[in-house]
């Protein structure tokens, strides 16, 4: 492996679009700071780069529906979201934004080194422009009925009702979201980044190069190139964000995934004026981003893409990126106001944020989704924050003031149960270090705790206060180890819960700690003075977290009473109309996942006389393979329609729960293939 000189490590710049919440602190921030944190013990030279991502469409949507700005909402959320990272101890050297003056004049730079490069294709083509607004309509701005499932309202990019990914044109009836008129298509010129040309190099240096990356992140930059890339457009029609910095372009602006990955190297030339470019252009800096897993394609492909084309930055070394965690068993999500967002945990656990920091790394969606549940987070709180660490700490504080006045004792001569525990204990540095270095933070915060279970089992079986009666002598040396102990803890600690570290080492009067010092057993010398013991941790009774799982149930119903409302029973039909529908049940012979279409599967149906092909929007909630011999239900003389370029005959029928689940609708006893539902 390399040695390199120094680290810069960037965390995904959240849209100024909304408060933050668990699940940015889970994938993001709190692993990022962690790893920050940890080099800067050991005193390496590092930068840890944050800030907001400013531009976007969604942003603009906010603004309209508000009635302000979209600067005023960047503005809102900008100071909030940054005030949740301050009070987390997430500790950014530089938390800046997209908007910045610096940002914007470097964003155009780079692009126009790209573009005299002969970096960019230029591509016209056509898009629904409104004529009454007078302007170009981002996909998100053309509403209509979708083309899979014929609910009215679905996106130009997206049906959030059966959430097939739709371009504009698929839409039925598409409309304008400003003046509700009816789209024209128009020809426009975009400027694209051919991704096509940059496969090779990117196939040898992420497939072959780098085969140590995380697998989730390794095997999507795989499928990804296993598809074969093509030319992104690097420029939108839009009067929010960065002009494209060339002639002829009125009206257009850099696409928010163009200027994002950019701000990371314009935050850190805001705060190093003189000095940014060695943190990006040095072959002997490390640059590290840390990400979601909805971010890996832009971080390991278009932005590495960008800067080659660029030609005088480096690449990163590692993207660990994380996969999502879930809210008690539902996905996180902003609109539908599921989440715990961290401004609202602040206040209603105030002084708690290590509790937070400590349960989000204990079920860190490292390698796959996770759930993140009230009762375990007070489970972790009350038998491992506070029953392990915080009672090992305790009692050693407690039982070193009362026979020692709070002095540190000598140490004498050493019995097996000491050396044991020294034993034991002598590894945790090569491991917490092994696992850090390995982005394992979940594993190499249980090796921390660990070393607080050792001391628990030490004073447990050693049993001091027994002793004390009889041979003083050898509770002064069980007490040192016992101190040194809790020294080391605080250390370890450190990277993980900095609140809890800071007021163990204040109760220890210890000034500051060194990562190299990690596995001494000499930390406090004899006669060291402490400070008085106060409790690290509290428990968490179950009327808070019952609050808590309630607060959730009344959004869980508001959301419930919001979807009945916006889906009431529709206005009544004929029974001949009703009669037009062929409802069929037929048997699945077949059925396979769409290449390039997360969310569609598509069947081959025995229908009584023959086979039929149907695609369904249903991908996320089966696997294939569970599906073929199952009758289904299934509207049979609905027009085929081409979906993803397969023709679909006929639509399967699906129950849909109200958070957006789906369920097949099949037959409670087998019915001979092509029966008639009535
Ligand atoms: O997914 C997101 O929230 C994006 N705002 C992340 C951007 S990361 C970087 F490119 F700035
Ligand atoms: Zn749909």
């Amino acid at each position: 492996m390399k040695n390199f000189k120094r680290t810069t490590v960037t965390s995904a710049l959240p849209y100024a679009n909304g408060p933050v919440h668990i699940g940015h602190l889970a994938g993001v921030y709190i692993p990022a700071d962690i790893y920050v944190r940890y080099l800067r013990l050991k005193k390496e030279e590092v930068i840890f780069i944050g800030g907001s991502d400013e531009h976007g469409v969604p942003i603009t949507i906010s603004a309209k529906k508000e009635g302000v700005t979209p600067q005023d909402i960047v503005d809102r959320y900008h100071k909030l979201i940054k005030e949740s990272f301050q009070e987390f101890g997430i500790t950014f050297d530089v938390y800046s934004r997209t908007t910045s003056q610096t940002h914007k004049e470097l964003a155009s730079e780079i692009f126009r080194t790209i573009y005299d490069k002969g970096g960019f294709v230029e591509q016209t083509s056509e898009q629904y422009y409104d004529e009454e607004a007078k302007q170009f309509l981002a996909d998100r701005y053309i509403t209509g009925e979708c083309p899979h499932c014929h609910a009215e309202g679905a996106y130009g990019d997206q049906c959030e009702k059966c959430g097939t990914s739709l371009s504009p044109t698929d839409l039925i009836n598409p409309k304008s979201a400003i003046s509700g008129s009816k789209p024209v298509l128009k020809e426009t010129k975009h400027w694209y980044l051919p991704l096509d040309k940059h496969e090779d190099w990117l196939r040898q240096w992420i497939l072959e190069e780098h085969k140590e990356w995380r697998p989730n992140v390794y095997g999507q930059c795989k499928s990804w190139l296993d598809m074969g890339l093509q030319p992104r457009a690097v420029s939108r029609d839009l009067d929010w964000g960065i002009p494209v910095p060339v002639e002829g372009a009125e009206g257009k602006v850099l696409y928010v995934w163009f200027d994002a990955p950019i701000g990371y190297i314009s935050n850190t030339k805001e705060l190093l004026p003189d000095s940014w470019e060695k943190w990006w252009k040095d072959e002997d800096t490390r640059l590290i981003h840390f990400i979601g897993k909805d971010n890996i394609v832009f971080h390991c492909i278009v932005f590495p893409a960008m800067l080659k084309a660029e030609g005088s930055y480096i690449l990163p070394d590692n993207v660990p990126g994380n996969e999502f965690l879930n809210l008690e068993g539902n996905k996180i999500s902003t609109s539908k106001n599921w989440a715990v967002w961290l401004h609202e945990y602040l206040k209603d656990f105030p002084g708690k944020q290590d509790v937070l920091r400590y349960v989000l790394t204990a079920n860190a969606p490292e390698t796959k989704d996770n759930d993140f549940t009230w009762k375990d987070f007070q489970a972790r709180n009350n038998n491992e924050l506070v029953a392990v660490y915080g009672n090992f700490v305790n009692r050693s504080l407690v039982l070193t003031h009362k026979y020692f006045e709070g002095k540190v004792p000598t140490a004498g001569e050493l019995t097996h149960y000491d050396e044991e525990t020294l034993k034991e204990f002598a590894n945790v540095k090569t491991e917490v270090e092994r696992l850090l270095n390995a982005f394992k933070f979940r594993d190499a915060q249980k090796e921390a705790m660990n070393l607080a279970r050792i001391g628990n089992k030490y004073l447990a079986d050693t049993e001091p206060w027994k002793l004390a009666k009889t041979d003083m002598a050898r509770v002064a040396t069980i007490l040192n180890i016992s101190m040194q102990l809790v020294a080391n803890l605080a250390i370890a600690f450190e990277p993980f819960l900095p609140f809890s570290s800071k007021k163990l080492r204040e109760m220890l009067n210890m000034e500051s700690f060194d990562w190299a010092n990690l596995g001494r057993t000499d930390l406090l010398a004899a006669g060291h003075v402490l400070n008085a013991a106060e409790l690290l941790f509290e428990k968490i009774e179950d009327e808070i977290i019952n609050a808590q799982v309630q607060k959730l149930l009344d959004t869980k119903k508001a959301n419930e009473e919001a979807n009945y409302k916006a889906n009431p029973i529709r206005a009544n039909v004929e029974f001949d109309d009703f009669m037009k529908l062929d409802i069929r049940v037929g048997t699945v012979l077949e059925c396979q996942k769409v290449p390039k279409a997360d969310k569609l599967l598509q069947f081959k149906i025995e229908d009584g006389l023959e086979t039929r092909t149907i695609v369904s929007g249903i991908a996320a909630y089966y696997n294939p393979e569970e599906l073929v011999g199952k009758q289904v239900c299934f509207i049979a003389n609905l027009a085929p329609r081409k979906l993803r370029g397969i023709e679909s005959q006929g639509m399967i029928l699906s129950a849909e729960n109200n958070d957006g689940t789906l369920a097949i609708i099949t037959p409670e006893k087998l019915v001979k293939p092509g029966s008639e539902v009535k």
